[in-house]
Order: structure tokens, then C-alpha cells, then sequence
């Protein structure tokens, strides 16, 4: 039986080491249909990965054989002078098993290597956060979850707390709040997510307090089949209360017609997937793309009028490495509409930028449907389902 505690390294563990650029050389033994879909990646420049499926490894003479090894002979075959002796190594594969028997068959041939506790299951499940905020009225708090990419965040003020856009593991959640001496108040989300599964509804069922969507995203976009999740309007100008700080609502269609963004004590925007900090929105994802395509140019319009110094906070990010040093992903608006390409089309009138979108679409993820049918209420898959719908990463924004 092998010490998982001492040859295993936790997401977090690892996320730790490719955040301080520590050398790394990963292997990867899944599928190569698996690893085209999503790798394990640092906010620097890209590690190191070599990917190749376990039963190429595994070289069994007979079934009673040892495993780990038939993994060193495999190595030995097969990946004679393609793994590096000056730094460690991290196996990884799907669920944290098969990498185990690698990871200890690369030690006894002499490499310096763990197994990823958990494999990709756990590496799309790991979260960390950081302060985006902290004075004496309120902190503002951003949740990354970087295998997939997605953001939330967490707005404290006067031991209150409002989560906004949650994903479906709420610990991470109460620990926050719980760090920071909060309750959670509220819940919202910017919009109904087809990314991935809203922890929204089952936190304001949990904690018994309110869920937030805007009621034209209460409504299956292409099912049309109203929500059956409870939740409270949110609508253009309305103005929420946590603890001593003020949230303004404020209504931006064209990713789905009820998004809306959320702009903290007038400073920090959390737009949902309207502008991300390196693309725009995809208007396509309730089917509708060419009525949602200028919906999208008015709002971008609209939100080009803001000034400069607001601090943009997208639910998304396409780069894991557009955070900046402390693992944040956030621009001010003055440099997006700078830098921005979707937001510099803007300038070339509603039918050069629709052209612009309707062009840049990426593939539509199956999955995205069903995803929406479960942040909506109407449907309801189990840990394993939720798993394989969540599989790979966001694909919200628009290609470039
Ligand atoms: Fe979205």
C-alpha cells in the first residue's frame, strides 16, 4: 500500500508551486482525447507536459504481475530520455488512481515524482481566493477556480456577506465568510450560467436566505420553459444594501437577455460575461445569436459610457495567465477599452461589430443546454452527471 500522504501533492499544493513558477515537468496519463480537453495549467508561461495514456505505460507480462512494476518497464520502453532528472515530476490522470502506480514506478527508477491527489477530477474542483478590496467599509473578495476558469466573487461588509455567481461547492463559500467573521445575506448571480452549474439556488435553499436573478434569465432560452427555482427579481437600478456597503444593479443584455452586472460602492464592476479581459461576450448560447448580437452592441455601448477608473471583475477568464500577480483577474475599463478587441469594434457601428460576433463564434458545448436546464430548476444531475457537464473549460467568450 503506497503513502499516499508523502508521494501525492494536493491542487492546491500544486496550484502553490506553478503560482511561484517552481520548476515542474507534468505527465499526464489519460486518454489523449481527455488531455486535449483540458490540462492542468500555471499563471505563468505553459509547464512542461507530456501526455501519454496509461495502457501505452503499463507493459503487463502476465496478470499477476506487480504493477508499479510493469510501469517502471513501460517507462523505461517507452519514454526512454524524454523525462527530465533536474526537476520533479507530477503524474496526473483522470481521478488520482492510475498516477499513483506511475508516481511510485518513476521514484523506484530513480525520478523525483507525485501523484496529483484526486487527478483532474480535483484539479477542476480547486478554488482559491484572493482580496480584491480590503478598507474599513467592506472587502471584496474574487474566487478563482482556475481549471475551468470561472470567478466569483464575495462582497463582506459589517460581518454581512452577498455571494455573487457561486459554483456548485459551497464550502468554499462558508469558509470565506466564516474567515472573514460573515453570514451569508444573499446569493445572485449575474445571469443563467450555461457553463457551469450555479451554486446559487442551493445556497439560498441551504441558508435560507435570498437567491438573486434577473427574471428574463428565469426562463429556459431555448425550452421556454420557466425556471422552477425560487429566487427575487433583480432589475435595471436597483440598489442592494450589505452591511454599509452599495451594490447597483444594472441591466446588460446580450450574453442572455436578463444579464446583468453589479457595480460595488461605484467601483468595481462585476459584469458577469459581458467584457472579459480579453474578449467580449457570446451572444449564441440561448440559440438566438442574431437577435442577441445587437442587444449585446447597445449594452457594450452603454457600458463604454462608465468611467475609466472602474475596476472591471468578469465571471470568466479565457487565459489563466491575464491575472495579475496575486492571481487576480481584474482591468480597469479605461484599458479595455483600449485593449479590448471586441470593445475597440464598438467603434465601427452595430453592423461591422454583429458581423464582427456572428464570425467569431466558437463550437456550442451539448452540454451547455443541459446546464442551463439545471440552473434553471429542470433538471437535476447527480455528482457524476455534474462532473461530466462540467468537464473542460469555459467557452463563454467569443473567439479571437
Ligand atoms: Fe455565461
Amino acid at each position: 500500500m503506497l503513502d499516499k500522504v508523502s508521494v501525492s501533492s494536493s491542487p492546491a499544493k500544486v496550484w502553490e508551486q506553478l503560482q511561484g513558477n517552481e520548476p515542474m515537468f507534468i505527465l499526464d496519463v489519460r486518454n489523449r482525447d481527455e488531455f486535449e480537453t483540458w490540462r492542468v495549467e500555471g499563471p505563468h508561461a505553459a509547464v512542461p507536459t507530456l501526455n501519454i495514456p496509461y495502457f501505452e505505460i503499463l507493459d503487463l507480462e502476465h496478470d499477476e504481475e506487480d504493477v508499479t512494476e510493469s510501469v517502471m518497464r513501460g517507462v523505461q520502453t517507452h519514454l526512454k530520455g524524454q523525462l527530465p532528472n533536474d526537476r520533479p515530476i507530477l503524474a496526473v490522470c483522470a481521478e488520482g488512481n492510475t498516477s499513483t502506480y506511475v508516481a511510485e514506478g518513476l521514484r523506484r527508477l530513480g525520478f523525483d515524482a507525485v501523484s496529483m491527489t484526486g487527478g483532474m477530477e480535483a484539479w477542476g474542483n480547486f478554488y482559491y481566493w484572493r482580496p480584491v478590496e480590503e478598507n474599513t467599509r467592506y472587502s471584496l473578495f474574487q474566487v478563482v477556480r482556475p481549471a475551468r476558469g470561472c470567478v466569483s466573487h464575495v462582497l463582506i461588509s459589517d460581518r454581512h456577506a452577498a455571494v455573487f455567481d457561486p459554483a456548485r461547492h459551497l464550502e468554499t463559500y462558508h469558509e470565506l465568510a466564516t474567515a472573514a467573521g460573515a453570514r451569508i445575506d444573499l446569493v445572485l448571480d449575474t445571469h443563467l450560467h450555461a457553463d457551469h452549474l450555479s451554486g446559487g439556488p442551493a445556497l439560498g435553499e441551504r441558508d435560507h436566505i435570498p437567491y438573486y436573478l434577473h427574471p428574463y434569465d428565469a426562463i429556459h432560452p431555448m425550452d421556454m420553459l420557466p425556471a422552477r427555482i425560487p429566487y427575487q427579481y433583480l432589475k435595471e437600478g436597483q440598489m442592494l444594501r450589505i452591511g454599509s456597503a452599495e451594490v447597483q444593479v444594472l441591466h446588460f443584455p446580450g450574453h442572455t437577455l436578463g444579464m446583468v452586472a453589479f457595480l460595488v460602492d461605484g467601483r468595481y464592476l462585476l459584469d458577469g460575461d459581458s467584457v472579459f479581459l480579453q474578449s467580449i461576450a457570446r451572444p449564441d448560447l440561448g440559440g438566438k445569436a442574431e437577435n442577441w448580437a445587437p442587444l449585446l452592441y447597445a449594452s457594450l455601448q452603454r457600458m463604454m459610457t462608465m468611467a475609466d477608473e472602474i475596476v472591471v471583475l468578469p465571471a470568466h477568464f479565457s487565459d489563466i495567465t491575464a491575472g495579475d500577480e496575486h492571481g487576480v483577474y481584474q482591468s480597469t475599463l479605461g484599458d479595455l477599452k483600449r485593449h479590448n478587441p471586441g470593445l475597440l469594434k464598438l467603434a465601427e457601428g452595430e453592423k461591422a461589430f454583429t458581423d464582427y460576433v456572428l464570425s467569431s463564434l466558437p463550437d456550442f458545448p451539448e452540454a451547455y443546454i443541459e446546464i442551463k436546464r439545471a440552473n434553471a430548476g429542470l433538471a437535476s444531475p447527480d455528482e457524476r452527471k455534474a462532473q461530466e457537464l462540467e468537464l473542460g473549460k469555459n467557452l463563454c467568450a467569443l473567439g479571437q
